[in-house]
């Protein structure tokens, strides 16, 4: 088939997405886990690979199937997300839309915690990497897009633009993720691209057409070409 470049305006470009949730051992039988279905992220990397990108998907556990096309890692936790994401890089394009556990468990135990005298069990909680700002931040090896989420349930563009700042990266997603918005588990999303030449609210869509309208936003942004 003729790819031409208005199809196909990832073609040769390396992509990483990050996708879904952590989930952070407690014991052998329990984790700390959040409510990601990755739909968004798997969308995303779907849409980067339909763009002619060779793309690997980092993933959490999720209960969606893999995106076509594409090399998907399964991980659990942020830090085994952290290695493979290292592992995956170089990249032309990051894209981080996991929501990554921000704490895990100090010491998760080697056997079952079980009910005792002693009575409910106290959970130290440590904090995890942040694998965004880790890689945004590189001295070498840095990817020339790389692009966070902000996952807000309030004061969403200005908690975005703190986050633009703090991570060091170029471009951040932010979206509402509080319960009356809907968009945890649901079919659709509503987002703002925040970057240093400002804010751009979208209408809301599916995550399917959210995910394609950024990969074209991406694309632009790295080829200067149309797409
Ligand atoms: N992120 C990451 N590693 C972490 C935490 C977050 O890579 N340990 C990434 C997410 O994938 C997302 C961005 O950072 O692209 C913002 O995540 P978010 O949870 O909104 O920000 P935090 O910095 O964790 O701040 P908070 O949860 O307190 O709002
Ligand atoms: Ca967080």
């Amino acid at each position: 088939a003729l790819a031409r470049r208005g199809d196909q305006p990832l073609k040769g470009r390396r992509v990483l997405v990050t996708s879904g949730p952590t989930h952070e051992p407690i014991d052998p039988v329990r984790v700390l886990a959040n409510r990601s279905s990755g739909r968004q992220g798997h969308a995303i990397a779907a849409a980067a690979a339909a763009a002619g990108a060779d793309v690997t998907l980092v993933s959490g556990p999720v209960s969606i199937p893999d995106p076509a096309g594409v090399r998907v890692v399964a991980v659990e936790s942020a830090r085994e997300m952290l290695a493979a994401v290292e592992q995956a890089l170089p990249a032309d394009l990051a894209i981080f839309a996991a929501a990554v556990a921000d704490w895990r468990v100090e010491t998760d135990s080697a056997q079952k915690i079980k009910k005792g005298a002693g009575g409910p069990p106290t959970l130290r909680l440590v904090e995890n990497p942040d694998i965004l700002a880790s890689v945004a931040r590189r001295a070498e090896g840095r990817p020339p897009l790389v692009v966070g989420f902000a996952a807000e349930t309030q004061n969403v563009i200005e908690n975005a633009r703190a986050k633009l700042a703090r991570k060091g990266c170029d471009l951040i997603v932010a979206n509402d993720v509080s319960p009356e918005s809907g968009v945890m588990g649901g079919d659709r999303n509503t987002v703002a691209l925040v970057s240093a030449e400002g804010v751009e609210r979208w209408d809301a869509m599916t995550k399917e057409a959210v995910a394609q309208a950024l990969i074209a936003r991406f694309a632009t942004r790295l080829t200067g070409a149309s797409a």
